[in-house]
């Protein structure tokens, strides 16, 4: 992994930093597919996701072709994969009738372009090349990888039958000194130009003048989720979007997905085990629609991805933007709930060494945060190096979601790394925190 930067700091990432990470990203790629039979592997156990066995070859397929083919300049090894594991080609839905690689033969083929991939980085380290500078091609693929490990996370989520996953319980909750925290008007840097391996919806670096807000200090409680339900908020349309109300409506959504209601107590089924929804916990699994409906309930609204940001990472006594909340230090078990290493959000409150400068907790880690902001390119933006990561992506289908969650690995998790969704979407890890608007003067004012 990287050494951490901020924007005035200079890059510094080798060789065996990017193997390093990729070998993590493969014992977790692993531990999510071991743990299940071959049939498991190859069901669909939602169309909204792929079988697991599609993840584990498209995985290799991404490897292959950035890594061996494209920085490499590599022969393809099954020219026939590539049709297969394009996921432009097929969508999610459809994935299980493709003539899929079965398990053995996917983690050989994995095995194999790994094996090659170690071959080559001895070779490959060129400042020259945009591809190889600062080993960028390998940690995007590490993150590539990553990222669909927390989509087998989600799928694991997903999977009927009992728990095959098992992680120790997360951390318990430290007080904290108000429920909102105020962040004062003015300029912070937003997204970056410097971080080695930030991809390229997070560049760049740029200016961005936020009036004065406040924010909550910890996400959204399950026990503050389960008062808005409990006040009728899923069948008040005051409180939702017109096409959140509509959605509502045909889903007969009436609480977060995988909660059910057992006489007067609200359940979850969490990775196979069904147990009582904890009101300490940040709440999981809601889509945008119900995160916006909440907000508005509660009498305030989402953050902008900017007031996300600008909470996260400026430091008002340096006057700069962190690369994490709590400064430049990479992530450690006592910042943030990241990696897959519990199976659940840690009570609201926990982390105390992981809060912002301006004092908010949790904002990495834990459960991703939905903002109220479309998913769109910075000023300057620049597809790099493929249009399909981001920009394919971007207008005003998909909300932005910051800071990773439980299921999140530090690799893919920073203070400018940014996710988008459908705001219909609920299988991911997300919940959210809310904001209100402050009239300058309740601030003090702040530099503008
Ligand atoms: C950034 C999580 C929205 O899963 O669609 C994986 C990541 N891109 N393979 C996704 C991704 C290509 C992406 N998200
Ligand atoms: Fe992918």
């Amino acid at each position: 992994m990287p050494r951490p930067h901020a924007d005035d700091r200079a890059p510094e990432v080798t060789p065996e930093d990017a193997w390093r990470v990729l070998e993590r990203a493969r014992r977790r790629t692993a531990a999510l597919t071991d743990s299940v039979d071959d049939a498991d592997l190859m069901r669909q156990h939602s169309v909204l996701m792929s079988p697991l066995v599609w993840d584990l070859a498209h995985i290799a397929c991404q490897e292959e072709l950035w890594l061996l083919r494209g920085v490499g300049r590599q022969e393809p090894m099954r020219p026939e994969l590539d049709d297969i594991y394009d996921a432009f080609r097929h969508a999610r839905v459809d994935r299980p009738q493709l003539p899929l690689l079965g398990p053995p033969e996917a983690r050989a083929y994995a095995r194999d372009v790994r094996a090659r991939v170690l071959d080559l980085m001895d070779r490959a380290s060129s400042d020259d090349d945009p591809l190889t500078r600062d080993a960028f091609a390998f940690g995007m693929i590490a993150q590539h990888e990553q990222q669909h490990d927390e989509t087998m996370l989600a799928t694991h989520q997903l999977r009927a039958g009992g728990p095959v996953l098992e992680a120790p319980e997360p951390p318990s909750a430290a007080p904290v000194a108000s429920n909102e925290v105020v962040i004062p008007a003015g300029t912070f840097t937003m997204g970056t130009s410097t971080h080695p391996w930030a991809l390229d919806n997070e560049r760049p670096a740029h200016a961005v003048h936020v009036a004065a807000f406040a924010l909550d200090t910890v996400p959204v409680t399950c026990g503050s989720y389960l008062e808005f339900m409990a006040d009728g908020g899923y069948d008040d349309p005051r409180w939702w979007a017109e096409p959140g109300w509509a959605h509502r409506v045909r889903e007969e959504w009436a609480a977060p997905a995988f909660w059910t209601r057992d006489g007067s107590q609200w359940l979850r089924r969490r990775f196979g085990v069904t147990e009582p929804v904890p009101s300490d916990e940040p709440v999981v699994h809601v889509s945008w629609f119900e995160a916006d409906a909440y907000a508005r309930w509660a009498g305030r609204r989402l953050p902008t991805e900017a007031e996300w940001e600008k909470a996260a990472r400026h430091d008002p006594a340096a006057d700069r933007s962190r690369t994490y909340p709590w400064g430049d230090d990479e992530p450690t078990a006592e910042h943030a709930n990241l990696g897959q290493r519990h199976l659940r959000p840690a009570a609201a409150g926990a982390y105390p060494a992981g809060e912002s400068a301006h004092g908010v907790r949790q904002l990495l880690g834990d459960v991703w945060e939905w903002t109220s902001s479309d998913f769109t390119g910075y000023p300057g933006f620049s597809a790099w190096p493929y249009k399909e990561y981001s920009e394919v992506f971007f207008g005003t289908d998909h909300k932005v979601l910051r800071g990773g969650s439980f299921g999140t690995d530090a690799v893919a998790c920073r203070g400018t790394f940014r996710n988008w969704d459908f705001p219909q979407r609920r299988q991911i890890f997300a919940g959210l925190r809310t904001a209100r608007s402050l009239p300058d003067r309740e601030t003090g004012g702040g530099p503008r």
